[in-house]
Order: structure tokens, then sequence, then C-alpha cells
């Protein structure tokens, strides 16, 4: 029977199925380097010690630098049998290695704790290459929208034309949600960079091993401040799932405007062909399956979010190997949050935009508000101008017109303070700029809200 570090209490192997249920090492495997610097560190603060001697210590750390190196050339090689976690298998190696001074290395340390430090270095690190990637899709956005200031579109509510916007101010709408994703993200960093190292499998450390030097060395924000909790805090995972969700449900809300504006009946945008596919029977198909899959996947990523959540809710105090259910979720969820921003950038580099069909799609009903607000300036209280553009959109469809081309002494049955100046209102333009206060649609308004993105990015 293969040997286990845990097995000198054992007299039985371990069933075959009960291994491939256990094991955790092909997915944590992508911990190896986190669980290698945890391990260095660790012999330092031995060493500090002198539980470790100089000698010993030398061993130890070009022992694991070796293993360190064999994972990245991908020279590793597993022992299926008996490398139950990353964990594990990195001393298992070691004591290949270097012999008797790996022996020494676990002394007063815990796979509860070292699992808790691998988590959240590598999660840590991901989390950096997240918020770079998240900025990239902001940097991108801006400069869509610079380009495009001039293209103006419906906005709708309830999908039903509302009032004419710009272009760019659609797409900074979305870049508004993911501002808040950005800055919401620091505050997972902060929770995630709490160091866990010396809190031993429950209780804490016997030999008076120095955490703060341990966190600082690992490049940790703070210490985590409660032995029994630390070892059961997945809230971190939690965090990173729930702030994925919603991260999610912003792509997939971006994703379903755009999936809509590129069909023929809208036929604003188009994706590029780099992010379609097409049909395997029907020639004329694009679809922009790119941007289908970042739908879906937010329902991946809530489903993971949920899950885990369940998975720990009843928990008893301290660690319990369902904690080992957060490591999968946490994995997939950062590649696909990862995934989804890149292909969104991509997306909104290359899509192609068709201004006249937006023109075309701006009708003059949409600026019955504005007819309100004309006579708003004449001093008539807003609801009975609203009553009163409500009667001449009424008396336009009536008379097949749009109103626009109603004559002013149509208009001035309705109400006689309308003069010849209401023709000035029926321009979308003219509409839009007046928009102008803070996060207005007006152009100076749009470019402003390009100016603070672009002033955040050169921030951070
Ligand atoms: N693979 C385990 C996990 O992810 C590591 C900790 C195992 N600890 C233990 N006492 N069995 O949680």
């Amino acid at each position: 029977a293969p040997t286990f570090l845990w097995g000198g209490r054992f007299t039985e192997a371990i069933d075959d199925l009960m291994f491939q249920f256990n094991e955790s090492l092909s997915f944590d495997k992508v911990l190896y380097k986190a669980d290698i610097h945890g391990s260095i560190t660790w012999a330092k603060a031995l060493h500090k010690l002198n539980i470790l001697n100089d000698e010993e210590l030398n061993q130890v750390v070009t022992g694991l630098q070796q293993v360190e190196k064999e994972w990245e050339e991908g020279k590793f090689v597993i022992d299926t049998k008996s490398d139950e976690d990353i964990h594990t298998a990195n001393e298992r190696r070691l004591g290949e290695i270097i012999g008797a001074a790996a022996g020494k290395l676990h002394t007063g340390r815990s796979r509860n704790e070292q699992v808790g430090v691998d988590m959240r270095l590598w999660a840590g690190e991901q989390l950096d290459q997240l918020a770079a990637i998240l900025k990239d899709v902001l940097a991108t956005t801006a400069a869509k929208a610079k380009d495009h200031l001039p293209v103006l579109m419906p906005g709708y509510t309830h999908l039903q034309r509302a009032q004419p916007v710009r272009f760019s101010h659609w797409l900074l709408s979305h870049a508004t949600f993911l501002i808040g994703d950005l800055n919401r993200l620091q505050g997972v960093q902060e929770r995630t960079s709490a160091c866990p190292l010396g809190v031993g499998a429950l209780a804490g450390n016997p030999f008076g091993i120095d955490r703060e030097f341990m966190a600082k060395d690992l490049g940790f924000k703070s210490v985590h401040p409660n032995s029994l909790c630390a070892v059961a805090d997945r809230d971190f995972v939690v965090d990173i799932l729930q702030w994925a969700s919603l991260l999610m449900a912003h792509l997939s809300r971006l994703s379903e405007d755009l999936i809509l504006f590129s069909t023929a009946e809208f036929g604003f945008v188009q994706v590029a062909d780099a992010y379609s596919t097409g049909s395997s029977l029907m020639p004329q198909k694009k679809n922009p399956d790119s941007l289908e899959l970042i739908r879906g996947k937010a329902g991946r990523v809530m489903g993971q979010s949920t899950g885990f959540l369940s998975s720990l809710k009843s928990l008893p105090t301290s660690y319990n190997k369902d904690l080992q259910e957060s490591v999968e979720p946490l994995i997939d969820c950062i590649k696909t949050v990862s995934q989804c921003l890149r292909i969104t950038q991509g997306v909104l580099a290359t899509l192609k935009v068709y201004p006249e069909k937006m023109k075309a799609a701006l009708t003059d009903d949409m600026l019955a508000t504005d007819v309100a607000d004309y006579l708003v300036r004449k001093g008539v209280p807003f609801r009975q101008t609203h009553h009163i553009a409500g009667a001449i959109v009424r008396k336009g469809e009536e008379a097949g017109l749009p109103i626009s081309k109603l004559s002013v002494k149509d208009l001035k049955e309705i109400s006689p303070l309308f003069e010849d100046d209401i023709a000035e209102v029926f321009d979308f333009e003219r509409s839009v700029e007046q928009r102008s206060t803070l996060g207005g649609t007006s152009s100076s308004s749009v470019l402003a809200q390009i100016a603070s993105i672009e002033k955040l990015l050169s921030q951070q």
C-alpha cells in the first residue's frame, strides 16, 4: 500500500475510489508556485527559531526551488497513488531531492493553514491580473466612445424608443457599471490578502513562529487574527465569486444589448468575424457566439457562487474537508471572468458601428418630451405640458404624420402658446445637447465622462 504523510495510525490501504474522490492535486496543482513560496517562507521562520540550521535551510530552499522548476518545465512527475494534494506532492518530492531535512519542514504546520495561504496568494495574483484586464476593457470603451461622439441612437426604456442619446453615452453606461466592479475589486483584494500562516491545524503555533514576518515575506497586507477562523475561512472565495457574479451580470447585460443591436431588425452594430461563428447548415448566418457565451457563462459563475456558499453555510467550527469544494469554483471562476473580459475587450475594439442605421431608427415622437419642455419654458406647469404633448402625439397618429410635420396652426389648436420657433425643437442633435448637466448625454457631458475614465486609468 502507498504510504501517506498522515499514514502512521493506519493499518489498511485507502480504497481506490476513495483516493480519487479525496485527491485534489488534479486541480490544486495550479497552486504549486504559491505552495512552494509559502514553504520557503515557513522554512525561513523555522530557521529564525533554530528549528532548521543554516545548512538545513539552504537544503530546503534549494530543494524547493528545484521542485518549482520541475513544475514550471512540466517535468514534475505526479505519484498517482500517493500524491493527495499539492502540499503532499511538493513535500514528497522535496524529500526525494534533499532527504532527511525535508522531514523538518512541516514542523508545527498544518495543511489547513497551508491551503489557505496558497489559495490567497494565488487568488491575489489572479485578481491583480483581472484588474489589469478590466482596465483594458474600460480603456477600449472610452476610446470607442471618443471615436463615435457624433453618433446618435434611440435610447430605450422597456425596450421601447424613449429619447435620443449618443451612442457613446450608451457605451459609457456599461463602462460605468464596470468602474463599480473595479472599485469593489479593491475591497476584495484587501480582504483576500490576510495571511493565515502560523495558525496550525486550528489552535495556533506552539513554537513562537513569527507570523508578522511570514505575512510580510509573502507580501500579505495583514495577518489573519484568529486561528480557528483562519482555517475555516473561505470568505475571500465567496467574496471573489460574488464580486465575479455581479461583474458577469454586467458583461451579460452589455452582451444582450449588443446581440439585440446586431440583429437585422436593429442593424446598429456588427460583431467582427473574429468574434462570430457561422452555421453548419445556413450559409448566410453570422452568429454573435462570443456574446452569447458571455451571457451564458454569467449563469455558470452565479451558480458557483451559490453552490459554494451552500457548501459553507452549515460547517462546524474550524477546518472541514467540505472546504476543499472552494478550490474548483475559485479556479474556474477566475478563468471564466478573465476570458469573458478579454473577449468583451476584443468584441468592443472590433465592433462595426452603423450610424446611419441608428439615425434611421430615430423617430419624431421621441421628441415629445422636448415639446413638453418647450411649453415648460413658457411657464406652463409640466403636468399640463405632458398632457398637451401627448395630445400632439395622438393628433400626429390620427393624421398619419410625424409630429414635426403638423402645422403650427394644428399645434395652436391644442395650445395657443406654440409659435413658429417650435420647429427648432424637432432636432435630435438639439435634444441631446440640451442634456448637458453632469451625467447627461450632451457631447460635453459625454466627454467629461470619458475624461474621468481616463483619469481613473492613469491613476491606478
Ligand atoms: N486539499 C485540502 C483542501 O483543499 C487541503 C487541506 C487538507 N487538510 C486536511 N486536514 N485534510 O482543503
